[in-house]
C-alpha cells in the first residue's frame, strides 16, 4: 500500500485543483504548525510528509531547524530547489532521516500522512520517531481519517474551503477530473488507512508516547482528527 500511494505522490496530480487552492493549502498547514508550536526558541521541528511544505519558511522563521522529509524523490528535488537558500531549512532523504540524533527532536509533525501508510508499518515509524524526540517533544498526527469518515466530508472540506477562498468553479472541474483520476483508482483499489480515537491512543500508548486528543482537527476537513503524543 505504502509504495502505490509513494508512486502516486511522486507523480504529477491534480489533488490541488489549481494554484490558489495549493496555495491556501500550504498557508493553513503552516497556520496550524505555528499554533502548536512550543512558545520558545531554538526549536528541532521535523516536518514528516510534508509535501511541498510551500510555506515552511514561516515555520522556519520560529523554530532553530525544520527538517522536510518527503518520502517521494522529486517532491523531496522540489523542495531541495525551493529551499536552498535557507539556513534554517534541511531536506532530508530516508539516509538523512535515519541519522538524525536520538533524543534531538521536539516536535515531529505527520500532517495528512498516516493514511498513506501500511497500517502494518506504522508501528514502527512512531517507535522510531519516539526515539528521536527529545524529552517533553511531540508527534502531531494531524488530518488522521477515521473509520466512519465518508469521500463526501472531504467533497464537502474542498468546495467550503473553494467558496471561502473564491476557487468554485476550479473546485468544481477538479472533482470531475478526480472522479476519473489514479487517486480514485487507488483510493477504490488499495484504500486508505483509517483509525478511530482508541486505536490511535493505544498507538501511541505502545510507542512509548502519552496520547492527547486535540480538541479539533489541525487543517479544513473537521471530519478528520488531530492526536498529540507526547514523550515523557
Ligand atoms: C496528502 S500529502 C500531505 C502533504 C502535507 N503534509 C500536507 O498536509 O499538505 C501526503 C504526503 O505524504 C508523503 N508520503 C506518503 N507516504 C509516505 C511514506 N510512506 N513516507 C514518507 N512520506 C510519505 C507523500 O509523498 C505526500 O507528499
Amino acid at each position: 500500500m505504502s509504495e502505490s500511494w509513494l508512486r502516486f505522490w511522486d507523480r504529477p496530480h491534480h489533488i490541488y485543483v489549481n494554484d490558489r487552492h495549493l496555495r491556501v493549502h500550504y498557508a493553513r498547514i503552516a497556520d496550524e504548525i505555528l499554533s502548536i508550536l512550543p512558545d520558545r526558541g531554538s526549536l528541532s521541528v521535523l516536518d514528516f510528509g510534508c509535501g511541498e511544505a510551500l510555506d515552511a519558511a514561516r515555520v522556519a522563521a520560529r523554530a532553530a531547524r525544520l527538517y522536510l522529509y518527503d518520502g517521494a524523490p522529486s517532491v523531496r528535488a522540489r523542495l531541495a530547489r525551493r529551499f536552498a537558500n535557507s539556513p534554517r531549512i534541511a531536506i532530508l532523504d530516508q539516509a538523512g532521516l535515519d541519522a538524525l540524533p536520538d533524543n534531538s527532536l521536539d516536535v515531529i509533525v505527520a500532517f495528512s500522512v498516516i493514511q498513506y501508510i501500511d497500517r502494518a508499518e506504522l508501528p514502527g515509524l512512531l517507535a522510531g520517531w519516539r526515539s528521536k524526540l527529545a524529552v517533553g517533544g511531540f508527534v502531531i498526527l494531524a488530518d488522521v481519517i477515521p473509520p466512519k469518515a465518508r469521500l463526501l466530508d472531504d467533497i464537502g472540506s474542498l468546495l467550503s474551503t473553494a467558496r471561502a477562498y473564491g476557487f468554485l468553479l476550479a473546485a468544481l472541474g477538479g472533482l470531475l477530473t478526480t472522479l476519473f483520476s489514479e487517486y480514485r483508482r487507488l483510493r477504490h483499489q488499495i484504500g486508505l488507512a483509517t483509525y478511530d480515537e482508541p486505536e490511535v491512543m493505544a498507538l501511541l500508548r505502545d510507542a512509548g508516547l502519552a496520547p492527547i486528543p486535540h480538541p479539533r482537527n489541525l487543517g479544513f476537513n473537521q471530519a478528520r482528527r488531530t492526536y498529540l503524543g507526547r514523550r515523557l
